[in-house]
């Protein structure tokens, strides 16, 4: 399954598995430089099926940190079409996370401390600004006291996200990620614990799903029909009177009404870290919502959390729990993972898969490995009493 391509909509896949999104923070005002271009054209080299970028700002105001990918003027187009075009190049589907912030931005960088900006930070040029979010509830103490969305702000937000997904089409994306999990802006609509609005946009399952089903409509509206929507959701917050597994179902259905495609199922976030509050982390840990999304609304999903290699990630596809794996930190430390995955499975005996200008030399060596006890890898097939002997024999 896992190397089985795939068609949805108009747009074909080469395999299951995608890159999961993931923030790098080293954009300057949002443009993409040649180090996204390396940084993400390495995983499209080492054979992932779709590639989606980190998560790319609608608008200025909603960027987590300095740093992050932007989508919010025409002048980044550009940049993101270079980037788009090597990933097709090499086979691979290009993806962009569309995301605001809402009430998480001007944050440090993870390894700046991961709080909120403060004057240090200001001092070096980089200093907090505005944010919306449902309310006027802060992130946490020292963070900025978010404004809170007006109907109009509200209107002038899913306009930012129209126009976004316009730009994405028109730089090349071939599917966009609408990234409404971790206690960004989406996510707090979605959340009874932050979202205590009383209008529209507040109060019952309905309301709060309101602003979440609009974004859908406005980024569809904007994208064209032969092109893939996903939606990330933190499937659970993870908080007692939070969101629960049986609303995800609930606003997953609603979402493929109005022309989203596949779920993305993650969890948690609602206020810091991504972790799902107080919950443990294992292989898997977030396999099963992406099964009774998948199973309950009747829509593709994408399973992802801890999934570390090839046989776990072909278990979760055969088992029907998931359409797509996503691989996140398990990719940064090995870029190659999907051509490792093949490798470990035998299907791609002839590196067929990779590109030309190394593929052909890792066939051309494998003979010769094998006569020594070795597999294409580089590794050991053999005892170590058989490889003796084969160069003994030589
Ligand atoms: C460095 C890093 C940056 C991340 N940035 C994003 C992001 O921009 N958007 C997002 O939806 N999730 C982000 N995540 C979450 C990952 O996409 C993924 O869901 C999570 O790491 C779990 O998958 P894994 O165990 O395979 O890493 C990030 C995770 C890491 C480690």
């Amino acid at each position: 399954m896992l190397f089985t391509p795939i068609t949805i909509r108009g747009v074909t896949i080469r395999n299951r598995i995608m890159l999961s999104p993931m923030n790098q923070h080293r954009a300057h005002d949002g443009f993409a430089d040649d180090s996204l271009l390396v940084h993400l054209g390495k995983f499209a080299l080492g054979g992932f099926g779709i590639i989606m970028t980190e998560a790319t700002a609608i608008e200025r105001n909603g960027r987590v940190a300095h740093g992050d990918l932007g989508i919010w003027a025409d002048e980044h187009i550009p940049g993101l079409r270079r980037v788009c075009n090597y990933l097709r190049n090499m086979g691979a589907t290009p993806g962009v996370q569309l995301a605001h912030s809402g009430r998480k931005g001007a944050s440090q960088r993870p390894w700046q401390g991961f709080g909120p900006l403060n004057e240090t930070d200001a001092k070096r040029g980089e200093p907090p600004w505005p944010l919306v979010s449902p309310t006027r509830e802060a992130l946490g103490p020292g963070h900025v006291v978010p404004e809170q969305l007006s109907l109009d702000g509200i209107d002038d937000v899913l306009r930012s996200y129209a126009n976004a997904a316009a730009r994405a089409d028109a730089a090349g994306f071939d599917i966009i990620e609408v990234h409404a999990g971790h206690g960004y802006l989406i996510a707090s609509f979605l959340s009874p614990v932050i979202n205590t609005r009383n209008d529209e946009y507040g109060g019952d399952f309905a309301g709060r799903i309101r602003f979440a089903l609009k974004v859908a409509e406005a980024v569809r509206s904007h994208w064209p029909q032969h092109k893939p929507l996903i939606f990330r959701l933190s499937s659970v917050d993870g908080h007692p009177e939070g969101w629960k597994i049986e609303d995800s179902v609930n606003l997953a259905r609603e979402l493929k009404r109005c022309g989203v495609d596949i779920i993305d199922c993650s969890s948690g976030g609602l206020r810091q870290s991504t972790a799902l509050e107080n919950a443990k982390r294992y292989p898997g840990y977030q396999v099963t919502y992406a099964s009774q999304i998948k199973r309950e609304a009747g829509i593709a999903t994408v399973a992802v959390g801890l999934i570390l290699d090839g046989r776990q990630a072909e278990q979760v596809l055969n088992e029907q729990h998931a359409d797509f794996v996503a691989i996140g930190r398990q990719a940064l430390y090995d870029p190659f993972w999907a051509h490792h995955a093949a490798q470990e499975f035998g299907i791609d005996p002839n590196f067929e898969s990779w590109d030309v200008s190394a593929g052909w030399w890792l066939a051309k060596r494998k003979d010769g490995l094998a006569e020594i006890g070795l597999n294409g890898a580089g590794k050991v097939e053999r005892s170590l009493r058989e490889r003796t002997d084969a160069m003994r024999d030589r």
